[in-house]
């Protein structure tokens, strides 16, 4: 049996919520695998719009089992909100078809306002994130002093991990102007939430791997984007965890052969939100156009998204470092009607020709984006279901793409409606 992975391979926001939903349907298990309520995904089905940030988009279908893994961060009094919520549309979460991993590290208050209190520091230290404490606490799981799903369920253990927490943090906090933290209303709310979320901790490696023994198809939903990961991304400006297709197996408890296709969620354009370089970057009549066409506004943040044209080069590097095998392209209706489209193919710095993106930073802000010029198209793309629904010119950009990011399309999404789908390869074919 196949088990597929989606990532995204640009900055996030690629549109995976419609693509993930439409492989959830097929799937048995749906995993999160990193990440944490930063993300946000939209389903819409039959009509009704379900909004998830910490949940896996399986919880909305019926039958499937939902895995929060350990590679995500997991705030508890966000979840059981969530939960409330998306119960209220008349859907049943139960342990049953929710597992959350005993060892996933949770996201304290002290988190997010020290998430948010950085961000309103200065502007050497802003990353433009969604202030939601991500990053406070994948630093607190890394240095071995955060709070796990499987310490709720002990008092004396609750007790020494929030005592070594604090140590960290209110020392930070005195350097901050914050206050310290108050130790027994935090130790209260955590006895407070513990029983919500403890009837949903599960050891899940135990269960994934046995999920795999028995043939069930795992789909892995990536959150965020490939060039926010930590390591391979526009470092500072990314997210704390690894967005990429190689955490999937280690954020639920997997061997990396546990993974058999790989789907890298790619827009016809680019666009990011918060702080860091961005080559293609438009900052006129085009990019607004896009921003407009594309409804580009955050989920999470209801920021404007920065908007610029498709960037070759980035996500032919994405497509490596995930180990893409095909992409789903999406978005392509939001080029309708623009006379030229330009597509990055390589970067020149400082007179060099370079076929990918540096690290360094400096290096980064003097790539000069080399583009290629290609014929738009006037018809609309929106909802075509087939390649015969397609302009020539839209089908010659696709296959542009293709040959530059060295990856095939699997799927075209042609509108927000699950069926507006061009499938050319089914990641969970055998
Ligand atoms: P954090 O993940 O909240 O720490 O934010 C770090 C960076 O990742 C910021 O630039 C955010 O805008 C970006 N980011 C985080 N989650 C998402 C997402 O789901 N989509 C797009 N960008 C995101």
């Amino acid at each position: 049996m196949a088990n597929v992975v989606v990532v995204g391979a640009q900055w996030g926001d690629e549109g995976k919520g419609k693509i993930v939903d439409w492989l959830s349907e097929r799937a048995d298990v749906i995993a999160r695998f990193q990440g944490g309520h930063n993300a946000g995904h939209t389903l819409v089905i039959d009509g009704k719009v379900y909004k998830l940030n910490a949940l896996p988009s399986g919880v909305v279908r019926g039958g499937k089992l939902s895995v929060i893994g350990n590679g995500v961060v997991l705030d508890p009094w966000h979840l059981v909100k969530e939960i409330a919520s998306i119960r209220e549309q008349g859907v049943e979460i139960s342990p049953d078809v929710l597992m959350i991993a005993e060892n996933t590290p949770l996201i304290l208050p002290f988190h997010g306002e020290l998430d948010r209190a950085r961000e309103g520091q200065n502007s050497v230290a802003k990353i433009g994130t969604t202030g939601r404490g991500i990053g406070p606490a994948y630093e607190d799981k890394v240095g071995r002093r955060v709070i796990r799903v499987a310490d709720l369920a002990d008092e004396a253990t609750l007790e020494l991990r929030v005592d070594r927490a604090l140590v960290h943090h209110n020392a930070l906090r005195n350097g901050l102007g914050l206050g310290p933290i108050d130790r027994d209303a935090l130790l209260a709310d955590l006895r407070a939430i513990a029983p919500e979320i403890l009837p949903y901790a599960a050891p899940v490696w135990k269960v994934m791997n046995e999920a795999r023994k028995s043939g069930k198809r795992i789909l892995f939903e990536g959150a965020q984007g490939s060039l926010l990961d930590i390591d391979f991304g526009t470092y500072p400006f990314v997210t704390s965890s690894n967005v990429i297709a190689g955490q999937a197996a280690t954020g639920v408890g997997l061997g990396p052969n546990a993974i058999d296709f790989v789907l890298g969620i790619v827009k016809a354009y680019t666009t990011r939100v918060g702080e860091g370089p961005f080559p293609t970057e438009l900052f006129d009549g085009d990019g607004q156009r896009l921003g407009e066409r594309g409804r580009e506004f955050g989920t999470v943040t209801g920021r404007k998204r920065r908007c610029g044209w498709f960037d070759a080069v980035l996500v032919r590097q994405t497509c490596a470092i995930s180990g893409i095998n095909g992409i789903a392209l999406t978005k392509l209706d939001v080029l309708d009607g623009f006379d030229t489209i330009r597509i990055c193919t390589g970067y020149d710095l400082d007179g060099t020709m370079l076929d990918y993106l540096p690290t360094a930073a400096d290096q980064q802000a003097r790539c000069k984006p080399v583009y290629e010029e290609i014929e738009g198209w006037k018809e609309s793309t929106e909802g075509a279901r087939s390649w015969a629904d397609l302009p020539g010119a839209a089908i010659k950009y696709v296959r542009r793409v293709e040959e530059l990011i060295g990856c095939p399309v699997a799927m075209l999404s042609t509108s927000p409606e699950r069926d507006d789908t061009i499938l050319v390869t089914d990641p969970f074919a055998d």
